[in-house]
């Protein structure tokens, strides 16, 4: 970990493949001093996804890697490189559109996270918020977990719900979820995280 004014000053990338409401939210959780730590960059395979301009506003470096064409292993390696130059210890996904592979993955034991718009272990995979409103559920949310190679079964860091409105159709849930829910509970897990490598190891 680096310091910075001999405070600990762990480096973050965010990865994201479009508009990157999360990412912005996250990049700003670091601005504004509430997370410790520096978004060293922001990583999409996207050439046209909005986040890379909301990074670029924020003086935060990009790279992007379209994965069109790649095999897996040959598109992570190059995210692999891309972040060692960059020197990223931690990676947050935020609307990161690809699985990695479990051998990447391994490259960051626990230092990974995700956010997923349901209440996991419930409603894993794609379309998780279309589903939750398909089966009438009352109760719906958002996760953020540890990522492993098994899609969306990591160890959960924090979840947030709300309560499900009878006439707001699944936009309207993935509306609220998102800016009710994702955009409070990932500068939050993020805080955690930090919390969390600060306490010494036993
Ligand atoms: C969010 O719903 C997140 O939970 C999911 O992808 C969506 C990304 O939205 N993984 P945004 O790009 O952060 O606005």
């Amino acid at each position: 970990m680096h310091e910075a004014n001999g405070k600990a000053c762990p480096k973050f990338a965010i990865f994201a493949s479009g508009r990157g409401s999360n990412a912005t939210v996250l990049m700003d959780s670091f601005i504004s001093g509430f997370n410790l730590g520096e978004v060293c960059v922001l990583v999409s395979n996207h050439a046209d996804a909005p986040v890379l301009e909301r990074a670029k506003e924020r003086g935060i470096a990009t790279v992007c890697i379209p994965h069109k064409g790649m095999p897996r292993e040959e598109h992570d390696a190059a995210m692999f490189v891309a972040l060692q130059e960059h020197g990223a210890e931690h990676l947050l996904l935020a609307g990161y559109m690809r699985i990695l592979g479990s051998k990447f993955i391994q490259e960051f034991p626990g230092h990974i996270l995700n956010i997923h718009p349901s209440l996991l272990p419930d409603f894993r995979g794609l379309r998780a918020i279309e589903r939750q409103w398909e089966e009438r559920v009352k109760v719906a949310g958002a996760t953020v977990h540890e990522v492993i190679a098994d899609v969306d079964a990591g160890t959960t860091l924090l979840q947030g719900s709300i309560e499900v409105r009878g006439d707001e159709g699944p936009e309207g849930l993935a509306d609220r979820i998102l800016n009710e829910v994702e955009h409070k509970i990932y500068p939050q897990a993020v805080w955690l995280l930090t919390r969390r490598m600060d306490q010494p190891s036993s």
